[in-house]
């Protein structure tokens, strides 16, 4: 794991709490360094049968991204952000090479039968089927790529409201993908809202 250039990393509690969605950011630019350290941290998110359906595209010129704040319905953040990731998921993709997220002690025996097996469960699933599982994956990535990068010391802002249809015809990504996110990142130019959450006893019931 490399160093931040920026910031001693703040702890998963404190990167949870001090989160918050920006919309506005300085000129300043994220090293190619940090960039790498968030997307590593992102992908060590868990998935179903370690699949990894999740992909990033990395986006930083000036002219792609005033594309995708078109795309995104004028959302200045996108635009305003040195960096903006596109989250998507591509289960075509992961289903076509299962050996590469096999964990290696799976024996050789037994490895072509756990393919068999993954493949058997999404036989009978549509394309947007497996991409809405897969979306589902992926956004288990993307918490885990907004605290990564806020435990560094940037900001981001997950987004849903785009054209995911433009999004892809920008980045030449294939039809069959999902976009979970557009993810603008980069240092916070404003402190965003506080947080206003329901509390605990709303969300979980404690089972005896
Ligand atoms: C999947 C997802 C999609 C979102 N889409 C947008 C968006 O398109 N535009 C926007 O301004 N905020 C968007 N948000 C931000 C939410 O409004 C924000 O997370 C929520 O109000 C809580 O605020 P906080 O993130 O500052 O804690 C999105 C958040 C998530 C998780």
């Amino acid at each position: 794991m490399t160093e931040t250039t920026l910031v001693k990393a703040l702890s998963v509690p404190e990167a949870i709490a001090t989160r918050r969605s920006i919309r506005k950011y300085t000129d300043q630019a994220v090293p190619q360094q940090d960039l790498e350290t968030i997307l590593q941290l992102a992908g060590l998110a868990p998935s179903a049968w370690n699949i990894q359906p999740w992909r990033f595209a990395v986006v930083t010129n000036p002219e792609v991204k005033a594309r995708l704040k078109a795309a995104a319905y004028g959302q200045g953040q996108v635009e305003s952000a040195p960096v903006v990731l596109v989250a998507y998921s591509d289960m075509q993709h992961a289903l076509a090479n299962l050996d590469d997220v096999l964990h290696p002690g799976i024996p050789a025996e037994q490895r072509e039968g756990s393919i068999q097996g993954i493949l058997g469960a999404f036989a009978g699933q549509s394309t947007e089927e497996q991409e809405a599982w897969g979306a589902g994956q992926t956004y288990i990535a993307v918490g885990y790529l907004s605290l990564a990068a806020r435990s560094l010391g940037y900001d981001t802002s997950l987004m849903l409201g785009f054209n995911p249809e433009q999004v892809k015809e920008i980045l030449g990504l294939p039809a069959h993908v999902r976009i979970p996110a557009l993810i603008p990142l980069g240092v916070a130019a404003e402190e965003g809202f506080p947080h206003f959450r329901y509390e605990t006893s709303q969300i979980a019931q404690f089972v005896n």
